[in-house]
Formats: C-alpha cells, sequence, structure tokens
C-alpha cells in the first residue's frame, strides 16, 4: 500500500476554499460518501476519537462544533487542546442524553471523500441503537483500548456489525499512547481479534495502532509508530471501497416506488436502484408477475442517460406496455429476484413489548408492505457468545431465528446477497411501532411446493345452492358472558328458517381440533387464527357460521375480518361486564380464578379488548338472551335480505 506524505486531506480544502471555491463546490459535489460506524464500550475513546476526526478534518458541517468554536473565539483561542476537550465533552454529553432513544450521526468531509459517521452506544440494551446505525453503515471502526484488549464487547459488536452486512471492519486499538507505543502488545491484540473474526466469518480487516487524544495515525501519521507502515485512520477511510460501487456490478433491482403517468404517451417506473447496472436496450424482467421487457429509456432530473447505477434515482420506460405497480421490483431478465411467502430469517427485536408469535403484523422491504406472521423463535442467539439458546420469544434488543409468512407473496434477496432486498421491518398494525428490523436467509421449500388449486364451482355457486349468502358470526365476549347461550338461540332460529349453519363454539373445539393449546397470549391467537380458517373455509363452502369465542385480542378479531369477503364478517359484542359474569359464574371458574387455582384467566389476569366498533352489541343486563337471538338474526336477515 502506497503512503502519502502530504498533509492530511483536511487542510488542503482549506486552501482550495480560498483559491477557488467553484473548484471546491465541483470537487464536493462529485465526492463519494462514506457512512461508518463506531463502536467501542464506554470509555474506549470513542468520543474523543471521533472529535479528533471532526477537529482534524476542519471541515465540518456540525452544528455543535461551530458553537463551540464560536465559543472558544470569544473568550479568546487558548490553544487546540482546550479546544478539542471541549468538543469532546459536547460529543460525549450529546450521547448520552439521547443514549435511550437514538444514535447520534455527524458529518465531515476531505478533499477526497464526505463521511457520515453514526455514534451508537455500546451496552448490550442499546442494541437496537446499535443496529440502527450499523443497517446503513459501509464500514465499522471497532475500537479497541490498548490496555484492554479484545473484550466482549469487541465481539458483539464485531458479530452485530457483520450480522447487518457491514463489509469492511477498521480495527482501531486506541489509547497507543497509554502503553508506550508497544508493538507487541499491538500485533498481540490484532493476532487476538484475527481469530475471533475468523470463526465469525470476517475474512478481511485494517487494524492499526492510533491515539485518538494525541491523535497518533488517525489523521497525521505518527511518529511514535516508526514500526507501523500502514495507513492511517482517515486514509482507511478515504480509500475503502464503497458498497455501492461494488453493488453496481451485481444484478439489477430496481424496486418501484412509483408509477409516472404525466400523459397517455408516457409512462415511467420510478425508484432507486438497489443495486446493479441499467442500459437502455437491457432485458428486464417484473416482478412478482414475471412479464419481461427491455428498457426503452433512462429519464432522470438532468435529462436521459445512457446508464445509472445502483444508488442513483432514475425513471425507467419500458418498451412494452407491461403491467408493473409500487412494491413491484424491475430485475435484470437472466438473475430475477425469488418470490414466496414463507422465509426464514433472523429478527432484531426493537419493541419494548415482547414478540407475540402468531400475532400479525406489517413488513415492510424496499417499497413492499405486506401483512405478515411470525412463528416461536427456532432460537435466539447470545449477543456476546454467539451461542444458540432455546426461546419461546424475542424481548427488547434480542436477536433470534424464526420462519414468518406472509399473506401475499415477497418479491426479495436473501439479505447476504443484497441488503436493500433482503431486509425489512416489522410494524405493529395498530400502534404503528417499529417492532423488529430483520435480515431473510431464504423461502421455506414447503412455500414453493404447494400451489393454489383453481376449483370450478366458486363459492358463491355452493352458497345459491342453498340459497344463502356466506356469513361469519363471530361472538366475542368474556367468559360466562352468554356467548354459547345467544349463539345456540340464533343457529335455532336460522335453521327454522330453513337456512344451513354451523356453529363452532370455544369450549368444544378446545376439545378436538385445538385440544393442544391452552390460554397463554400465544395459545389464544393460535386458537383464533385455526378457527378463523375453519370458518373462512366454511364460507367457502357457502354456510353462515356462528362462532363462540373469548376472542379477547383486536389484533386477531381484525385478522379474521380481514379473511372474509367485505360485509361478510359480523362482529356481535356480548357485552356483559366482568362484575355480572362473575356474579354468574355458570362453570365455577371465576371463582377458581379468583381463589388462584385458575391462571391467565381472562378479566381476571389476561386482558379483554373490547370491540371498538362490534356490528351487534348486546348489552345482557339490559336485554334477555331470546330478544338478543332475535335482533341478530333480523339483522343479517336485513342486512342480505334478497340473497339470505
Ligand atoms: S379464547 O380466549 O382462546 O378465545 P375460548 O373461547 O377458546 O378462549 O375458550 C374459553 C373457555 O375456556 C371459557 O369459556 C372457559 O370455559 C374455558 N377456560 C378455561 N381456562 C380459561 C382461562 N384461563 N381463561 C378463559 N377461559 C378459560
Amino acid at each position: 500500500m502506497d503512503h502519502p506524505t502530504t498533509e492530511p486531506s483536511g487542510y488542503a480544502v482549506d486552501d482550495l476554499i480560498a483559491r477557488d471555491i467553484d473548484a471546491y463546490l465541483d470537487l464536493h459535489q462529485h465526492k463519494t460518501m462514506l457512512r461508518f460506524i463506531t463502536c467501542g464500550s464506554v470509555d474506549d475513546g470513542k468520543s474523543t476519537l471521533i472529535g479528533r476526526l471532526l477537529y482534524d478534518s476542519k471541515m465540518i458541517f456540525d452544528d455543535q462544533l461551530t458553537a463551540l468554536e464560536a465559543d472558544s473565539k470569544k473568550v479568546g483561542t487558548q490553544g487546540q487542546a482546550i479546544d478539542f476537550a471541549l468538543l469532546v465533552d459536547g460529543l460525549a454529553a450529546e450521547r448520552e442524553q439521547g443514549i435511550t432513544i437514538d444514535v447520534a450521526y455527524r458529518f465531515f468531509t476531505t478533499t477526497a471523500r464526505k463521511f457520515i459517521v453514526a455514534d451508537c452506544p455500546g451496552h448490550e440494551q442499546y442494541t437496537r441503537n446499535m443496529i440502527t446505525g450499523a443497517s446503513t453503515a459501509d464500514l465499522a471502526v471497532i475500537l479497541i483500548d490498548a490496555r484492554k484488549g479484545v473484550l466482549v464487547q469487541t465481539r458483539r459488536h464485531s458479530w452485530l456489525c457483520h450480522l447487518i452486512g457491514i463489509r469492511s471492519v477498521v480495527l482501531a486499538v486506541n489509547k497507543m499512547d497509554l502503553i508506550g507505543y508497544d508493538q507487541a502488545r499491538y500485533d498481540a491484540i490484532v493476532a487476538d481479534y484475527a481469530e475471533f473474526a475468523r470463526s465469525i466469518g470476517i475474512t478481511r480487516f485494517t487494524a492499526l495502532p492510533i491515539s485518538g487524544f494525541q491523535g497518533d495515525n488517525v489523521t497525521t501519521r505518527s511518529a511514535q509508530t516508526p514500526w507501523y507502515d500502514g495507513p492511517t485512520l482517515i486514509e482507511a477511510l478515504e480509500r475503502v471501497e464503497i458498497d455501492t460501487a461494488r453493488d453496481a456490478s451485481a444484478p439489477l433491482r430496481l424496486p418501484v416506488q412509483w408509477v409516472n403517468r404525466p400523459n397517455l404517451d408516457f409512462r415511467g417506473f420510478s425508484g432507486l436502484i438497489a443495486s446493479g447496472t441499467v442500459r437502455p436496450g437491457d432485458a428486464i424482467r417484473v416482478l412478482p408477475s414475471g412479464k419481461t421487457s427491455t428498457v426503452a429509456r433512462i429519464v432522470t432530473f438532468d435529462g436521459d442517460r445512457a446508464v445509472a447505477v445502483a444508488g442513483e434515482a432514475v425513471t425507467l420506460c419500458l418498451s412494452d406496455e407491461i403491467d408493473c405497480s409500487r412494491g413491484d421490483v424491475i430485475a435484470a431478465a437472466d438473475a430475477p429476484p425469488q418470490v414466496a411467502d414463507q422465509f426464514e430469517a433472523t429478527l432484531v427485536w426493537l419493541a419494548d413489548e415482547a414478540l407475540i408469535p402468531g400475532r400479525g403484523c406489517w413488513l415492510k422491504l424496499a417499497s413492499q408492505t405486506v401483512s405478515a406472521t411470525v412463528q416461536a423463535p427456532k432460537y435466539s442467539i447470545n449477543v456476546n457468545t454467539t451461542e444458540h439458546m432455546a426461546a419461546k420469544t424475542l424481548d427488547l434488543n434480542a436477536i433470534g431465528v424464526v420462519e414468518l409468512t406472509t399473506d401475499k407473496p415477497l418479491v426479495f434477496d436473501a439479505y447476504a446477497d443484497n441488503r436493500t432486498l433482503g431486509g425489512f421491518i416489522l410494524i405493529d398494525k395498530i400502534t404503528n411501532a417499529t417492532l423488529a428490523a430483520g435480515m431473510l436467509h431464504f423461502a421455506l421449500r414447503r412455500a414453493q411446493n404447494v400451489h393454489w388449486q383453481a376449483l370450478d364451482i366458486s363459492r358463491e355457486a355452493r352458497a345459491a345452492a342453498k340459497t344463502q349468502s356466506a356469513h361469519v358470526l363471530w361472538f366475542t365476549g368474556l367468559s360466562g358472558s352468554g356467548k354459547s347461550t345467544i349463539a345456540n338461540l340464533v343457529e335455532k332460529k336460522l335453521h327454522a328458517l330453513g337456512k344451513h349453519t354451523f356453529l363452532l363454539d370455544g369450549d368444544n373445539v378446545r376439545h378436538g381440533l385445538n385440544k393442544d393449546l391452552g390460554f397463554t397470549e400465544a395459545d389464544r391467537i393460535e386458537n383464533i387464527r385455526r378457527v378463523g380458517e375453519v370458518a373462512r373455509l366454511m364460507t367457502d363452502a357457502g354456510l353462515i357460521v356462528i362462532t363462540a369465542f373469548i376472542s379477547p385480542f383486536r389484533a386477531e378479531r381484525a385478522l379474521v375480518r380481514a379473511m372474509m369477503a367485505a360485509g361478510e364478517f359480523v362482529e356481535v359484542f356480548i357485552d356483559t361486564p366482568l362484575d355480572e359474569a362473575e356474579r354468574r359464574d355458570v362453570k365455577g371458574l371465576y371463582k377458581k380464578a379468583r381463589a388462584g387455582a385458575l391462571k391467565n384467566f381472562t378479566g381476571i389476569d389476561s386482558p379483554y379488548e373490547p370491540p371498538e366498533a362490534p356490528e351487534i352489541r348486546v348489552d345482557t343486563t339490559r336485554e334477555s338472551a331470546e330478544q338478543a337471538a332475535e335482533r341478530i338474526v333480523n339483522h343479517i336477515l336485513g342486512n342480505r335480505l334478497a340473497m339470505i
């Protein structure tokens, strides 16, 4: 490797601004951008190092620093050491304030490159912050305190960076001044790290001996380490190959963000090229439809282009009028991504509430948003030792491997091949909170081999043969609220009218299909999911299905509603207050639950979420079961009088 002997690049910029501002601006505009993350434990000197980089590079667009500099000018410049110390204190304080919520991003630039550095807290409880910072980084600077060597945190951070797909690692052995610039100690640390790095799949890294405090080998070469002939830190950062450059040679992936149709003669598909290179004439394939065409034009704000590469936002016009909409992916025709609806993935849990296996959530991947369900983890991973552990759920900051299913096919690549098309986030459907960040490994083969069988007799035809239209009357309410009693009356009335019905009752279904399920949150979710699927099959058969389950959670009731055709799902809330249900205590279960002999009892130590907008609400303290049943029957008769 060659090492320039000139001044570090930051200083050259100052000159250029003074001499030729246009040349400077031009240079600045065409510089590449490196995003990197600094990892280390609390006193590895992270803030000092970042302060040193910002300070020495001189070109800082950081409000805080400008303010600090202004302050130091007011009191008269007292020399570099004081300004520098002030800066470091400021950075450390700022990071600590924001420690639990976010990652501090700082911007600086040299003549060669622009940089964004993500400064993340290092403790295990901030794993999610680190993952956030790492998710957009091209490079990780792993800081080691030369006095302490490779620590648990060093391993954790390296592993997390590798997991998230950072391909370039710089090992900065810091505080060399405090060990007298001892080469033997440095070599031993590097060898130690190399062995660990290999064990987790990091094949290459750049090691350098530095002192953030003294500035050795940060932006200037140190006279204290004559035995070291590698790059300074800033040189290493300036020279590393950036992922987007590498991604230009990967197969084309353009997730379509929106379709541009200003007039009838123009139809363009816009988005950010996630990987690859595109030229007019290239053969492409649109996923998930699989339709093929060729690129006619590449349109940008600056006019048509002969070529565009990963990282650029473009609009593609195709030579054929094929279907393509937001969420689709335009890909190289001969190397398309995969399409599937069941996957194995690694999840990093980001939410305070633990994962609830089986509960539906939104999954966002590139420009696609689909409904997804995560199964119980296959295992979780101890982030300090990378050991696999048995796990029923994932708590905040936990990492685990799971299987998940989506309600629609997803266009994807393995995360290891493409971070954009393999990385996703999970979002709570009710609170919109981000639940997890994920990395897809592969599609489960069972999904690829099961195909939907198209049938000739439609569900409408089956219902019509019974001269009725299919419905689901979904009863929900506390145990002992009267669901089964009223449901039973409703069925009798419908039957008397010659309707074909079927009553699915909680206590009965739990003797057969669901006898493997108990009353934990996860089991109740699975109970309702299965009942929903059965009800759905029965509506396909044209039946009027009546279900009587506590079904305590809004999310699962919404899931079942979404499975049915519009207007088919009728939510009937049997609104008996807890004290009334408990007073009746038909099965004696409340008494048991109060005595502590029955755990997770709804209303006592397990929640019930009442419906917000049920189609029918029955207050059993004011209306008899008979009256309620009459009203429910009238509701659905009135609802679809013509058919029913
Ligand atoms: S759900 O919550 O999963 O929808 P489901 O309706 O199937 O419940 O079953 C509820 C019935 O199981 C109750 O009516 C009661 O008879 C019985 N049961 C036994 N243990 C519990 C419990 N811990 N919580 C609620 N119901 C229970």
